[in-house]
């Protein structure tokens, strides 16, 4: 692209080697979270959330498990204000969750914070002020001992209100654009703050290390948090807090890397909204772990239920492919996916297995209240037999031996190319029960009596062309029997290659299905299937559905 050199790397490595965290493999434990949909997600809507909305969420995220939750700026808008208000003198914020506010290091805004949060049993006050190179130079333009003492004055007066307010203050800083900062100067001003706080063990303050806009790789991040969490003064009375946004696509990478590095906390939203191109997803941070076995403790087991009311309230829309919340994302399609999916569903009947491992699903869709049918095995003119016998076995009953499988596959593919379009497992149901099931296009089958001696005789009462015909055969069985009659009557010159029969367990539990396949002169197979509540006669069904279909 011609402008390429208008471009160039604006991040910041750490003065030394910080790569520990590329020793480890994976997270082991839950982060703290901290759920910033209702002030950094919120700000970044179309149209912000009413007061009700907020509400909504608000308790929705309580629901889910979130313990630390930010509820805005309260010194920024009424609206706000009025939000923190009211959660408090209603008593919607139960014991054991945390209201966070966001507040700019200036003594009339952190004095309205303060205000704001009057009456709250614990609360976080979250200080910021912006550290970066570009900010300094072009926004603020002043110099760095400048931009530390806006953030000692918000650290001074944060104790000062403690003092004069009532409540139970948890403090946290963010040297925000800390992405575009040189590391030892945002090292240099956390410490000042940490300095200020003076934090203890048992009274820790939060640092927040924000990918305000994404610079760089993630493994430059993780470098930047093991360096801050290796030089941070009074490190173990210190939460080291990420705040990831996404914009080159690696929140998520992000997060987890930095958690390898160090980080204790997380703050993010639910599907990733936020500024641009959105703060990091939580839902899939804490699938990723749930996926390795690792309780995320927050409850995602009903993603739909999630959707629908993240959708309602902030109106937005959770992309189709979104890792694990998207319509489409545990969707199989190609038949080479839908049969292994399908085996591989089938292994695990056989025998209780302990850990999942079904191919092409990373977790099972079950555990986030997602479905097999219509979530997974989906059918248009790219499925196979596979995913179509599974979807109709486990629809509507029906085992479809092997082959068969592969007949009913060509015909359902061939009615969604034709078509154009996506088969529902309605629509799949009726392909089969039209070309398949009980079928007396040519003749019909009346009744059928036997009487065993020798050999198995039967009289058979057939329609043809709307006349009553009475046959008669013998075989060495019932079905053999009426075969050899249909066969002397009409000269038809087949064998019977596959039988197989079986109760239907869904849909009429007492109904059996058997399914016939005959061979012509020419090899090729023809199949039928037939049910009825006798089994004797769903296999005749069968037999005199395949010959219909010759
Ligand atoms: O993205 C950001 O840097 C922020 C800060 C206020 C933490 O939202
Ligand atoms: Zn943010």
């Amino acid at each position: 692209m011609k402008n390429v050199s208008k471009y160039t790397r604006g991040y910041f490595m750490p003065p030394v080697r910080c790569m520990k965290w590329a020793e480890k493999e994976y997270i082991t434990k839950a982060p703290i979270w901290c759920s910033v949909d209702l002030r950094d997600g919120n700000q970044s809507l179309i149209v912000p959330m009413s007061l009700e909305e907020k509400v909504e969420f608000f308790k929705y995220l309580v629901k889910i498990g979130f313990k630390e939750i930010e509820v805005g700026f309260p010194a920024a808008s009424e609206t706000e204000y009025e939000f923190c208000r009211k959660l408090i003198e209603e008593d919607l914020i139960p014991d054991d969750v945390t209201i966070q506010v966001l507040t700019q290091s200036r003594e009339h805004i952190i004095r309205k914070t303060f205000e704001a949060l009057k009456g709250a049993k614990h609360a976080v006050v979250h200080l910021y002020n912006s550290t970066s190179v570009a900010q300094r130079e072009q926004v603020f333009k002043k110099s760095k001992q400048e931009i530390i003492d806006i953030a000692k004055f918000g650290a001074n007066l944060l104790n000062e209100c403690a003092k004069e307010y009532e409540g139970n203050f948890q403090f946290e800083y963010s040297p925000e654009s800390f992405t575009g900062t040189e590391m030892e100067f945002a090292l240099e001003i956390c410490n000042e703050v940490i300095d200020i706080w003076k934090p203890t063990p048992d009274n820790k303050v939060i640092i927040n290390l924000p990918v305000t806009v994404q610079l760089s790789m993630p493994h430059v991040y993780a470098s930047q948090i093991e360096y801050m969490c290796d030089n941070l003064n009074r490190r173990d009375s210190v939460i080291v807090s990420l705040h990831p946004h996404n914009d080159r696509g690696c929140g998520v990478a992000d997060s987890e890397m930095g958690l390898l590095a160090g980080a204790d906390r997380i703050e993010g939203t639910l599907f990733g909204n936020g500024e641009r191109t959105g703060n990091v997803d939580i839902i899939t941070l804490a699938l990723n772990m749930y996926s390795q076995g690792v309780d995320p403790e927050l409850n995602f087991e009903n993603i739909p239920e999630i959707t629908e009311v993240y959708e309602r309230l902030t109106r937005m829309h959770v992309y189709e492919r979104q890792p694990y919340s998207g319509q489409l994302v545990f969707a199989a399609f190609s038949g080479s996916h839908q049969d292994a999916i399908a085996k591989g569903m089938k292994w695990r009947e056989v025998e209780e297995r302990e850990h999942w491992t079904v191919p092409y699903l990373p977790i099972d869709p079950k555990d986030i209240g997602r479905e097999y049918e219509g979530d997974v095995i989906r059918i248009n003119s790219q499925s196979g037999k596979g995913g179509i016998g599974y979807l109709l076995e486990q629809k509507y009953g029906f085992d479809l031996p092997p082959k068969m499988r592969e007949d009913f596959g060509y015909a359902v593919k061939s009615v969604s190319d034709h078509l154009h379009k996506e088969l529902m497992p309605e629509e799949i149901y009726d392909i089969f029960t039209k070309q398949y099931l009980n079928i007396q296009s040519k003749f019909k089958l009346i009744e059928a009596h036997y009487v065993q001696g020798n050999e198995m005789k039967a009289t058979v009462t057939i329609e043809v062309d709307g006349e009553e015909k009475h046959i008669v055969g013998t075989g060495n069985g019932r079905l053999d029997a009426v075969s050899n009659a249909i066969k002397a009557y009409f000269g038809y010159d087949y064998t019977i290659v596959t039988y197989k029969e079986h109760a239907l367990e869904s849909g009429s539990k007492s109904k059996a299905v058997a399914y016939v396949g005959i061979a012509g002169p020419d090899g090729k197979t023809i199949w039928g299937a037939g049910m009825h509540t006798d089994i004797i006669t769903s296999s005749v069904s069968a037999l005199v559905s395949a010959i219909n279909r010759m």
